[in-house]
């Protein structure tokens, strides 16, 4: 099977593992990226089932529209059941990284939000270790230079993400090289440094249920 062959059947898993869940008053979080635009194009197919979405940005809040479904802002929402997103890099516990679409800071924002994470992701994003992929961390602009040497005194090799302005009218460094042996203390350690707005790691909230796509078939992690 192809990548986005492998990326459609966990979207279409994705969806049959919530469907029991929609009901007329359910507001659903969504995610972003290629395998989160699968789960929102098939999400469609039962947008007469609930009520609408929180949307993890713009790109998806402007797709979740195009179908027709009705997109929320997080203020006016109390909770939210479930979360169904992509992932950049996923470990055995479940630890993520994310943010290869600038859409961390607000990914996490509704994931911790959701009761339930569902990940999507097709079988290349499963690794041992975290940090092949590099990681990412949103940063106040004015910050940029002087996070990325804190990052250099953590081993890192932070590289900006040039002509890409985030959502919250934020930049992107993607950190190469670090060696990711603590998930949960790197990602407390680099949110510490002074105008990072948040970083890619999703280890404090990881996710709950990983759909992984493989050429033997969905499997379903937890
Ligand atoms: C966006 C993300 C995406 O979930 C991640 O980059 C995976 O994307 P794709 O499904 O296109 O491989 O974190 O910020």
């Amino acid at each position: 099977m192809t990548q986005d062959e492998l990326k459609q059947a966990v979207a279409d898993a994705a969806l049959a593992f919530i469907k029991p869940d929609l009901k007329p008053e359910v507001i659903i979080g969504v995610g972003t990226g290629s395998t989160a635009n699968l789960f929102i194009d098939a999400l469609a197919k039962e947008k007469d089932d609930f009520r609408g979405a929180v949307a993890s940005s713009e790109a998806s809040a402007e797709r979740l529209r195009g179908h027709g479904i009705e997109v929320f802002d997080l203020n006016d929402v109390d909770s939210l059941a479930v979360y169904v997103d992509g992932a950049d890099e996923a470990n055995r516990k479940l630890h993520l990284i994310k943010g290869g679409g600038a859409a961390l800071t607000r990914e996490k924002i509704v994931a911790s939000v959701a009761k339930t994470f569902v990940c999507i992701a097709d079988e290349s994003k499963a690794v041992q270790t975290l940090g092949a992929f590099p990681l990412p961390v949103e940063v106040i602009p004015m910050a940029r230079s002087a996070v990325a040497r804190k990052l250099v005194k953590l081993g890192g090799n932070p590289v900006y993400r040039e002509g890409v302005v985030t959502d919250n009218g934020n930049q992107i460094l993607d950190v190469f090289e670090l060696n990711i042996k603590d998930a949960e203390a790197m990602e407390t350690e680099i949110n510490n440094i002074p105008g990072v707005v948040t970083n890619g790691l999703f280890a404090h909230r990881p996710a709950d249920v990983l759909l992984l796509g493989t050429s033997e078939g969905v499997k379903k992690l937890t």
